[in-house]
């Protein structure tokens, strides 16, 4: 796929990628998905998005090609690629960050490098291709294992995981109360992980009701349409005994809806790193003491927060890209197990042939749609 600007991404012939580096792997993509980052992209929200850049960070694929120094990937390996970049060897890779490598990403030292995600996170080519180049091919990229649904398979690159780091920032204990912001594949992911921490309530604010319906099934939880509670604070307080949830998850953000000024502030005119109604209201609904998790993007740019509030209950703010390989094994296990599919999210398949298609009903949300995926035809 090819970026040509905001709300256009066409198909595009491009060479076949090369190994530029001893560690570098070259990846025949089998699945990819469009996720609710890459909105952020094709809406034109992260700076540095450049014109020619393929997107997708999260892929799977048959390993075609190895560099010299590769020792583990062998070729052949049908793996699934975590969307981070990550060297695994330096000082924050040594501390289970992955997602904020000091070496794959040149053009910062915020996040570490990206598949797919602007020049902010190295400016990768990702996976919404045929073929990707893989650097760093023996730290993170994960054989699948044996009798794994592939689908499954690409969706522990990123969603579940994130839903999963989601709650484990926010440090969910036995018979808390969690309220997550955003039906979306990342907040349906930390809907269904967050029983696994220990959760006794589980809440989830959308305003989309397919979306809502869907997560009530595939969570088991509680769902409610933030534009019929009038104020969603006010509804969050009485509904915990005037309380507050002890874990607010932020899984919306720079584009999140509900509040003109912030969509103004955020999204029009572009003056902070985004919309950030989401926070607001975990920020002001979550307990005295508690913990607000953000797994919602946002811009590097400065945000208007209610840091007073902050300051005033006392909270604790916990925010990342999610570190996949950190959070990995566990979760195949949750998966090889049975207890968590995520795949049952996945609503669309598209052909790679489609991709202007497929971005603009995901960005649209039409059809329902929850979690797209694209195959190549090469697949
Ligand atoms: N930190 C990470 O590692 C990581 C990984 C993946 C995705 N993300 C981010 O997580 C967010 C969600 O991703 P997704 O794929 O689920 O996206 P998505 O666009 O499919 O879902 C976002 C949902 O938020 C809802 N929403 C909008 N405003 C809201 C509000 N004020 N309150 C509650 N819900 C609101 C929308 O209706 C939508 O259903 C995005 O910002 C994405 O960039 C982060
Ligand atoms: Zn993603
Ligand atoms: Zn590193």
């Amino acid at each position: 796929m090819n970026f040509r600007g905001q709300f256009r991404v066409r198909l595009d012939r491009k060479p076949y990628p090369e190994i530029k580096h001893p560690e570098d792997a070259i990846v025949r993509v089998t699945r990819s998905c469009i996720c609710g980052s890459d909105l952020h992209l094709y809406h034109g929200l992260v700076p540095d998005t450049r014109i020619g850049q393929t997107f997708g960070h999260e892929f799977t694929g048959v390993v075609e090609e190895v560099g010299p120094d590769v020792k583990k990937l062998k070729v052949g390996d049908h793996v699934l690629v975590p969307f981070n970049i990550s060297c695994g060897r330096c000082a924050f890779c040594k501390q289970g960050l992955y997602s904020n490598c000091h070496e794959s990403n040149p053009m910062a030292t915020a996040s570490g490098g990206f598949f797919g995600y602007s020049h902010i996170t190295g400016g990768y080519d990702g996976g919404q291709a045929q073929y990707v180049r893989v650097p760093y091919a023996d730290v993170s990229p994960t054989v699948i294992p044996e009798g794994m649904d592939p689908d499954d398979a690409v969706l522990l690159t990123d969603v579940l995981p994130t839903g999963y780091y989601a709650c484990e920032m926010g440090g969910i204990k036995t018979g808390d109360t969690v309220v997550i912001f955003g039906a979306g594949p990342v907040g349906i992911m930390a809907a269904k992980c967050a029983w696994l921490f220990g959760a006794a309530r589980v809440i989830v604010i959308d305003q989309l009701e397919y979306r809502l319906e869907f997560v009530r099934n595939y969570a088991q939880c509680e769902a409610y349409n933030f534009r019929s509670l009038g104020d969603p604070v006010l509804f969050l307080k009485r509904t915990t005994d005037w309380l507050g949830a002890d874990v607010c998850i932020d899984a919306v953000g720079c584009e999140a809806a509900g509040s003109a000024l912030n969509t103004l502030l955020g999204r029009k005119l572009l003056l902070q790193g985004g919309s950030t109604t989401a926070l607001h209201w975990a920020i002001n609904s979550v307990k005295k003491g508690g913990i607000v998790s953000i797994v919602g993007v946002y811009g590097p740019i400065d945000a208007a927060v209610p840091i007073g509030n902050v300051l005033n209950k006392g909270l604790t703010i916990r925010a990342n890209q999610a570190s996949v390989k950190a959070v990995l094994p566990k979760l195949i296990d949750h998966v090889m197990a049975g207890r968590i599919k995520p795949s049952e999210i996945i609503t669309h398949r598209f052909p790679l042939e489609e991709i202007s298609e497929a971005y603009h009903i995901f960005s649209r949300k039409l059809d329902n749609i929850i979690k797209p995926v694209l195959i190549p035809n090469a697949a």
